[in-house]
C-alpha cells in the first residue's frame, strides 16, 4: 500500500487527522489495531473546548454534536460544604464548553470516514515504523502492519503516531533525541455510568471528606460520576450502594441539594498519570495525542490536547500541500509542546488542589484548600482557572500565513 500520510491509531486523534487531511485533498490511510465496536464503546472523556467543537465543525463531523451536545457556561467547585460557581463567559469574555462523549465523536468520525473518507483499516496492528529518519537512505518511510493474518507494508511520505500511550510509534524515536517526563499520582479514579438524570446542570468538582468526587453527565438521562480511590482499587470492592454513599458524603453541602441515585451500568478504575514525550517529531514521523502526552483527567484536557495537536499538524500538511512550505511542520513539535506543558501544569494543579493526599500530609492539604479559597475569592485567580479550563488559544503561528517555500527552522 502507498499513501502520503500513514496514520497509526483510529482514536479521536487519528480519525480527526484523517478527516482534516481528506478535506484538504491529502491522501492518508488509518491503521487501527482494534475492532470498530471496541473503539466506539471505549468510555473516556466528555468535555470539549470550543476549539475542539470548531475542529469537528470544520470537517463536517459536528451534526449530532450540534443537536445532542450540552453547552455549559460554568462549573461548580465544592469544599468545606460550600458551593462556588466559576462563570466561564464572565471570566473569559464569552467562552463556553460542550459536553459530548468521546465515544460519540469516534462514532461520528468513523461513520463519515467509512462512507466518504480515506481508507480506515480495523484489526490492522502496526508492528513498527521504518525509514522515518530525514535522510531516508534506506527508502521511504514505512509502517509494517498485520491485517487479515498477513504482514503488509504501508509506504508513505510521512507517518503520524496517533496510537495512544501504549502504541509503538514512540519506539521509532532514537533514544538519543528523546526525553520523557512522567509523574504518577498516589490515587486513581473510580468512574461510573448511571441511568439517572444528572443532579446538576453543570459539572461539580468536589473536594470532600475522604477525597475528590466529580459529577459529570453524558445526556439529560445518563450521569457520569467519578470518585478518588486508592491505586490498585478493585471495582468488586465497590458495590453500588457504597459508591452512592461515598459520593453523597463528598458532595455534601449546607443547603438543599440531593444526589439522585440510579442503576450503575459501567464501573472502571483509572490510574492518574502525567507523561510528556519530547520531541513530537523526528524526521518524517510525528506524534499526536496520547502517543505524545498523558494528563490526569481532572482538567478534561486529554481529548482537547489531542485535537489541538491534530489541528496544528493538519494545517502544517495543508501548508506543505498548497505552498510547498514546511514552516508549520518544522514548528509543530515546539508549538504543540508549549501548549502541552501549559495543559500538563493546569491538570497537575487541578488534580493536586482537589484530591486528598493519602500520605496524610496535612500541611499540603491545608495549602491546597487555601488555593481553592483563593480561586473562589479572587476574580483574577478564578479567571486563570476559567481560561485554562475552557482552552488556551492555538499559537498565533498556526494561523500566520506562510511565505511560499519558506522553511523557518524552529527556535529549538
Ligand atoms: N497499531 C494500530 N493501532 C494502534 C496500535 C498499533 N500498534 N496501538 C494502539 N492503537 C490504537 C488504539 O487501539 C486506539 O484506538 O490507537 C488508538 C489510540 O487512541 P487513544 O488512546 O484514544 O488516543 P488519542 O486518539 O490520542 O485520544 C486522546 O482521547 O481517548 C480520549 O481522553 C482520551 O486522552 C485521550 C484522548
Ligand atoms: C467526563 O465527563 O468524563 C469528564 C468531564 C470532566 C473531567 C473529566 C471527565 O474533568
Amino acid at each position: 500500500m502507498r499513501t502520503t500520510v500513514g496514520i497509526i491509531g483510529g482514536g479521536p486523534a487519528g480519525l480527526l487527522l484523517a478527516r482534516l487531511l481528506h478535506r484538504t485533498g491529502i491522501d492518508c490511510v488509518v491503521l487501527e489495531s482494534r475492532t470498530r465496536a471496541y473503539v466506539e464503546q471505549r468510555q473516556r472523556a466528555g468535555m470539549l473546548e470550543q476549539g475542539t467543537v470548531d475542529a469537528l465543525r470544520e470537517c463536517g463531523a459536528a451534526d449530532r454534536l450540534e443537536t445532542e451536545g450540552l453547552v455549559h457556561h460554568g462549573i461548580e467547585l465544592r469544599f468545606d460544604r460550600e458551593r462556588h460557581r466559576i462563570d466561564f463567559p464572565v471570566l473569559t469574555g464569552g467562552r463556553t464548553v460542550t459536553i459530548y462523549a468521546q465515544t460519540e465523536i469516534v462514532k461520528d468520525l468513523v461513520a463519515l470516514q467509512l462512507t466518504d473518507g480515506p481508507p480506515l483499516l480495523f484489526e490492522a496492528e502496526a508492528l513498527a515504523v521504518e525509514n522515518a529518519d530525514e535522510d531516508r537512505q534506506s527508502g521511504p518511510p514505512a509502517v509494517r502492519f498485520v491485517h487479515e493474518g498477513r504482514e503488509q507494508v504501508l509506504t508513505c511520505d510521512y507517518v503520524v503516531g496517533c496510537d495512544g500511550f501504549h502504541g509503538i510509534a514512540r519506539d521509532a524515536f532514537p533514544a538519543a533525541v528523546s526525553r520523557t517526563y512522567t509523574h504518577d499520582y498516589p490515587y486513581s479514579w473510580l468512574g461510573i455510568l448511571a441511568d439517572v438524570p444528572p443532579s446538576c446542570e453543570e459539572l461539580i468538582y468536589a473536594r470532600g471528606p475522604g477525597g475528590f468526587a466529580l459529577h459529570s453527565m453524558r445526556s439529560t438521562s445518563v450521569s457520569r460520576l467519578y470518585l478518588q480511590v486508592p491505586n490498585g482499587t478493585d471495582t468488586d470492592d465497590w458495590p453500588d450502594d457504597r459508591i452512592w454513599d461515598e459520593l453523597d458524603a463528598r458532595f455534601a453541602i449546607d443547603g438543599d441539594w440531593r444526589l439522585e441515585r440510579g442503576p450503575i451500568t459501567a464501573k472502571s478504575v483509572t490510574p492518574m498519570r502525567s507523561h510528556v514525550h519530547e520531541p513530537m517529531r523526528h524526521g518524517r514521523l510525528f506524534l499526536a495525542g496520547d502517543a505524545a502526552h498523558i494528563v490526569p483527567p481532572t482538567g478534561a484536557k486529554g481529548l482537547n490536547l489531542a485535537v489541538s495537536d491534530v489541528r496544528v499538524l493538519a494545517r502544517g500538511f495543508a501548508e506543505l500541500h498548497l505552498t510547498g512550505s514546511t514552516r508549520l511542520l518544522d514548528a509543530y513539535s515546539r508549538l504543540c509542546l508549549d501548549r502541552v506543558w501549559q495543559a500538563t501544569r493546569f491538570s497537575y494543579d487541578m488534580t493536586t488542589m482537589l484530591h486528598e493526599r493519602p500520605d496524610g500530609d496535612t500541611f499540603e492539604d491545608r495549602l491546597q484548600l487555601t488555593r481553592l479559597r483563593r480561586i473562589t475569592a479572587s476574580r483574577p485567580a478564578a479567571a486563570e482557572l476559567a481560561a485554562n479550563y475552557t482552552g488556551l488559544p492555538l499559537a498565533a503561528a498556526v494561523h500566520a500565513p506562510s511565505r511560499t517555500g519558506a522553511t523557518d527552522r524552529p527556535s529549538r
